[in-house]
């Protein structure tokens, strides 16, 4: 099934970075280019994921932009509401600061911060009953890809998360399928065979809800303007998640642009 009527989305991971002064540039800048070269939100939505103490501040400075950016947190506590957990954000504070989107799963925190299917099961239970809108990540390591388990452990991810959605929570969620050997190490997966695994994760939606053919599926792994067309391109590759390209503003617009002239 192809989601090509799909409304791309292209966010910005700005992960551990940047400083506060660079931020506030890039951000003037990223505005500037918008205002320049006008995109709208029907043809491609725009996020930063900034860290978790310039959310409100990147909310702030992105507010008076010329077309909606939406501010994203980088990831949320497993635990729900308040109380006395320190150095935890919940999804409810969030929420309450008027952060409606989070990234949950990226492979960073799988890997380094023992984010396990259970955790991230949990965040994702707390994120959706918030009404937090998620964008959950998936992805395959070298290992696994070149044992031929790249389907089998990305469509797990998936399952892993099944069981915490209800029905009608299901069109809170966008994927982004990152590659982990394509994070950060300029080698991104061929349009192929990323449209191929794109592919099989909204056909593995769509067997466990309808709204699965209208999903976005985003794709992350060193996307930058030199591949974003050709990315773009691909039926069931609804948009990116943007690391290292996201922290320079010309070079995130050009991707944003070639998503929103694709589709
Ligand atoms: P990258 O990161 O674009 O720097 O490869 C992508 C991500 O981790 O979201």
């Amino acid at each position: 099934m192809s989601g090509s009527a799909i409304t791309p989305w292209v966010v910005g991971n700005w992960k551990m970075n940047p400083m506060q002064a660079d931020a506030q540039k890039l951000i003037q800048e990223l505005k500037q280019r918008l205002a320049d070269q006008h995109i709208s939100k029907e043809r491609c939505r725009i996020g930063i994921a900034p860290i978790s103490i310039a959310l409100l501040s990147v909310q702030q400075q992105l507010a008076d932009a010329s077309v909606e950016v939406m501010t994203v947190a980088q990831d949320v506590s497993r635990i729900a509401g308040t109380g006395a957990y320190t150095g935890e954000v919940s999804a409810n504070l969030l929420k309450d600061s008027q952060i409606d989107y989070v990234l949950i799963g990226h492979s960073e925190r799988r890997e380094i911060f023992a984010d396990n299917a259970q955790v991230v099961a949990e965040k994702v239970k707390n994120a959706l009953a918030a009404g937090l809108h998620i964008i959950y990540c998936v992805g395959e390591s070298l290992e696994q890809r070149e044992k031929g388990q790249a389907e089998v452990v990305v469509l797990q991810q998936i399952c892993d998360i099944a069981a915490v959605v209800n029905a009608d929570q299901w069109h809170n969620i966008t994927v982004a399928y990152e590659p982990i050997w394509a994070i950060g190490t300029g080698k991104t997966a061929s349009p192929e065979d990323a449209q191929n695994m794109h592919a099989k994760i909204r056909e593995g939606l769509s067997q466990i809800t309808p709204a699965g053919a209208r999903m976005a599926i985003l794709y992350g792994g060193s996307v930058k303007p030199e591949n974003a067309v050709e990315l773009a391109a691909c039926p069931d590759i609804n948009g990116a998640l943007v690391g290292g390209a996201s922290l320079n503003a010309e070079s995130f617009y050009q991707i944003a642009h070639a998503f929103a002239q694709t589709k």
